[in-house]
């Protein structure tokens, strides 16, 4: 973590770090688990059920923040150290003192900043979050702040739950995404064949994967097609393998052929393949097994991106299981991650060595 000044550095030196956690819908107990593993014993109070909770860490914030991002768990989507805790019953004395806390700040005084509010059910604060953000940057003009969405170099973050108002300014690459909760959003387009297309668009984004550099990608369980689509789209040629049908705005793609048939009928050249892709609605262990029977087709090097069925109770030992049958096969795991567009699943991102 960089810092920069005097008052930043007293930010981050805060001992009992609190931090604001978020993991998709129903997967927030996983990502305490994580965190448990992380850093042993933890405080940890749920703010929004099975999606936002705070905890307490025997660590500072800098030192915490740290070892988040450097293991980026599976199931958290993203962190905020909390800088300030307030008492939310008066919400007109809470946002006086958040206002003047910010002005107080002056390492973010001329910067791009991204103003991100959530609230939960329940708090003082009846009106929007957007509302609250505006009147917030009305106030923060002093700041002579430049407030922005995309690509800021600082995120104030406020997150008004029950009974507190939670409080952070933080770096944007601290907080393991820089949409706010981690909620990243995509133009949906017209024409567009499936939402699964967006968990490619996110894995991109998330792990970094330069799509555009591939030439042959394996697009395993492809219908009806979205993911080839996007793979189309970045100048790749698709083999697609799916018993179902295919969307018909690609029957006639020349950079597209289609296998109709269950991916373990199939059979490719060895190393005929630079990417492969796999999101297949199905057991994760058969999927597991299918795919690295299908390894041989992709080359040294080559990249892999799967998604895993959580079809459990037990999530996390699943993962395991799964990221372990890859790794046998000469799989290295680059990133494993619930992503926003993950419903009950996750992404894996393999390079084959
Ligand atoms: C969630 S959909 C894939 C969506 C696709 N990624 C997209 O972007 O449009 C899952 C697909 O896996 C296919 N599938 C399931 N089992 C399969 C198998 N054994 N071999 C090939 N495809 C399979 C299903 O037919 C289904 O079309």
């Amino acid at each position: 973590m960089v810092e920069h000044n005097a008052s930043q550095k007293q930010d981050n030196e805060q001992y009992s770090a609190k931090i604001i956690c978020t993991a998709n819908h129903g997967f927030a107990p996983y990502a305490q688990e994580e965190l448990r593993r992380l850093f042993g014993s933890l405080k940890s109070t749920m703010l929004i059920p099975g999606e936002v909770f705070v905890v307490t860490l025997g660590a500072t914030i800098q030192d915490a923040v740290e070892r988040i991002t450097e293991k980026s768990p599976v199931f958290l989507r993203h962190v905020f150290p909390v800088l300030m805790e307030i008492p939310g019953e008066d919400k007109e004395l809470a946002f006086e003192q958040v206002v003047a806390y910010l002005l107080k700040r002056d390492y973010i005084e001329g910067s791009r900043v991204s103003v991100q509010v959530r609230k939960a059910d329940g708090s003082t604060w009846t009106e929007s979050p957007g509302i609250l953000r505006d009147k917030l940057q009305e106030e923060l003009a002093p700041l002579e702040a430049e407030f922005t969405v995309l690509n800021p170099e600082w995120v104030i973050s406020l997150f008004v739950a029950k009974t507190a108002w939670y409080l952070g300014v933080s770096r944007p690459e601290n907080n393991l995404s820089d949409w706010n909760g981690g909620a990243i959003r995509f133009q949906r387009e017209e024409g567009q064949i499936s939402r699964a297309k967006f968990k490619l668009l996110e894995a991109e984004k998330e792990f970094g994967i330069p799509f555009s550099s591939f030439r042959n990608a394996l697009d395993i369980g492809a219908a009806p097609g979205g993911w080839s689509s996007f793979l189309l789209e970045r100048g790749l040629k698709v083999t697609a393998v799916d018993p179902a049908k295919m969307h018909e705005s690609l029957l006639d793609h020349p950079n597209l052929r289609i296998v109709n048939k269950n991916a373990s009928d199939v059979k490719f050249k060895e190393a005929q393949f630079d990417l492969l892709v796999c999101d297949m609605s199905w057991s994760p262990k058969l999927m597991a097994r299918m795919v690295t029977d299908l390894l041989y087709s992709l080359a040294s090097g080559g990249t892999a991106v799967v998604t895993v069925k959580l079809l459990t109770k037990k999530p996390m030992a699943l993962v395991h299981e799964i990221m372990d049958i890859f790794e046998d096969s000469r799989m290295q795991i680059q990133g494993a991650k619930q992503l926003f567009h993950n419903r009950d699943e996750i992404t894996l991102y393999m390079i084959k060595y």
